[in-house]
């Protein structure tokens, strides 16, 4: 038995611009001829379009044949090879057999070219496509051209979008098995995030490259990954609101309304964190970035994983975020991690960042979920550019503030050995160091093997520990300037020229 792919006409392989009449009307998107010399390597073709325009009397049927004749001589010479066009030329009030999302055509061309339905997709720019691919027992994409944006709220959330035929063609041959292909990407990325590695997967708003936020060494290596010349702290993904609760230590009675109306969806809350959530997620902070994705996908991934997820986009640091696991790939190059393919993001911009833990709700980031919708649920809330510009303080320490600096004068030096230690110095140092004590108090030894990934991992507790023992100073040691090392000097030099009014270096009295 042979495999098809059954193509809608309008908005799916030609521009749709209503009923068209005459081959002039014609125009092909640009990928549609490399996309379909591709797909019919594996896959008989088939065209498959309500022509509704002909049932009402706006198009005769000859001339829909005649543009059809003349497409198909055009792709033909093209290197194309349609196997057969069919159209049904009835209105919806006629109640025909042969309308999309009938199943008819898939059927007749099952027994008449001897297809396997099951094996077989349909691609087009409707709903009613994807539920005509369901009705055949055969497996629908959704591309977002033609009329594919405008009916997107229609599409059920568990169907794949694709920004046009080409990227759906890909698609379809990197996943002959679909269904089975679907859950095999999910189980390995699952299996990854339980044994600590990273997994870049679909969210509405952008791809995330994730880890198990409990694990602080597979969080540091997103760091890594993404060259982020500094710690920012990442948004936790959860798929059950029950997961909230290992996560925030409160759970103000807004969060939980927001959380109801909005969640799944593009909204990351922003609460009191739980002392179990790592630092190195939250960049020292003491609150936590929680958001549950809409993408079925990204749902079934953090479930299976049994962990909630800590992921940012998939990018590299400055670079334009992923909607498409190709976007990932083309950008992480040999470093991409594991990636469960579900096509194009359907949101495109990142969620909306809206915090919870001053006296009034403040969006930090405008993204997929707008501020009115918030305040229709919440009431009244700040942007973050209100509170800068109404000169009040922010409503908790660091919440605006990017980095955690500690209260304690940090200096940022590369030569140790000008320094005196006594019980007033801390010492935050990247590896142990001849002159300074392991066990002493008031050093720190960022990772006795000098791994850059397990600095990352103790940088803020370490920073904690140091900044309580009520010193005078810590002297911190450059890292090597590589790898994660870079981020983890840029994260120390923040934090020496976080006060203005601090000297950058010791006085003369506290040296040897
Ligand atoms: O749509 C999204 O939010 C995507 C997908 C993957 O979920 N994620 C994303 O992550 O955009 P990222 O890391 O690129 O951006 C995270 C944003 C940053 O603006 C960060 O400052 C803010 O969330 N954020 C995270 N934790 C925070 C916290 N504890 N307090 C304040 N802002 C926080
Ligand atoms: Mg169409």
């Amino acid at each position: 038995m042979k495999k098809a792919v059954f193509l809608d006409r309008d908005g799916t392989i030609i521009h749709d611009v209503g009923h068209i009449s005459d081959s002039g009307q014609v125009t092909l998107f640009t990928d549609t001829v490399p996309a379909l010399r591709e797909l019919q390597q594996e896959y008989e073709l088939f065209i498959v379009t309500n022509q509704s325009g002909i049932g009402a009397g706006l198009i005769g049927k000859c001339e829909v044949d005649q543009v059809n004749c003349e497409l198909d001589n055009y792709l033909r010479e093209a290197g194309v090879y349609i196997k057969a066009w069919y159209v049904c030329p009835h209105t919806r009030n006629e109640n025909c057999q042969c309308s999309k999302p009938k199943p008819y055509f898939l059927k007749q061309a099952a027994a008449e070219y001897d297809i396997d339905l099951s094996r077989s997709f349909v691609i087009g720019d409707h709903p009613h496509d994807v539920t005509t691919a369901d009705n055949a027992g055969a497996f629908g994409l959704y591309v977002l051209t033609g009329h594919g944006a405008k009916h997107l709220p229609e599409l059920p959330y568990d169907k794949l979008v694709f920004h046009g035929i080409h990227e759906a063609a890909d698609w379809i041959l990197t996943h002959p098995e679909p269904v089975s292909d679907i859950r095999r990407e999910i189980n390995i990325a699952a299996e990854y995030i339980q044994s600590g590695k990273l997994v870049v997967f679909p969210t509405e708003t952008v791809y995330g490259v994730g880890a198990d936020a409990f694990n602080a060494g597979a969080i540091a290596e997103i760091f890594a990954v993404k060259e982020r010349p500094s710690f920012n702290p990442l948004i936790v993904h959860i798929a059950d609101l029950d997961d909230l609760k290992q996560l925030a230590k409160e759970i103000p009675e807004q969060a939980v309304r927001l959380a109801d109306a909005i969640w799944p969806g593009p909204l990351t809350i922003v609460l009191p964190k739980a002392d179990t959530v790592p630092d190195i997620v939250t960049a020292g902070k003491p609150t936590v970035a929680v958001r549950m994705p809409e993408n079925v996908s990204a749902l079934q991934l953090i479930r299976q994983a049994g962990v909630p997820i800590a992921a940012p986009s998939a990018n590299k640091f400055g670079f334009t975020s992923p909607t498409t696991a190709a976007h990932v790939s083309e950008q992480l190059g040999a470093e991409t991690p594991w990636i469960v393919d579900g096509g194009a993001c359907r949101v495109g911009v990142e969620s909306t960042v809206v915090s919870l833990t001053g006296d009034r709700p403040v969006i930090l980031r405008p993204g997929g979920v707008l501020r009115e919708a918030i305040e229709e649920i919440i009431g009244p809330v700040w942007d973050a550019d209100e509170i800068e510009q109404s000169g009040e303080a922010p409503q908790s320490p660091g919440m605006l503030a990017n980095h955690y600096a500690p209260t304690t004068p940090l200096y940022l030096i590369d030569d140790l050995n000008d320094y005196l230690a006594d019980n007033k110095t801390g010492f935050l140092l990247f590896q142990v160091t001849e002159g300074f004590n392991v066990n002493d108090p008031y050093v720190e030894i960022l990772s006795e093997n000098a791994d850059l990934k397990e600095a990352a991992v103790n940088l803020y507790a370490a920073m904690r520990r140091l900044d309580s023992l009520n010193l005078n100073r810590i002297i911190a040691q450059r890292l090597p300037d590589e790898g994660l090392g870079k981020a983890i000097n840029d994260r120390l030099r923040k934090a020496a020229a976080s006060d203005s009014t601090r000297d950058y270096a010791p006085s003369e009295a506290d040296r040897l």
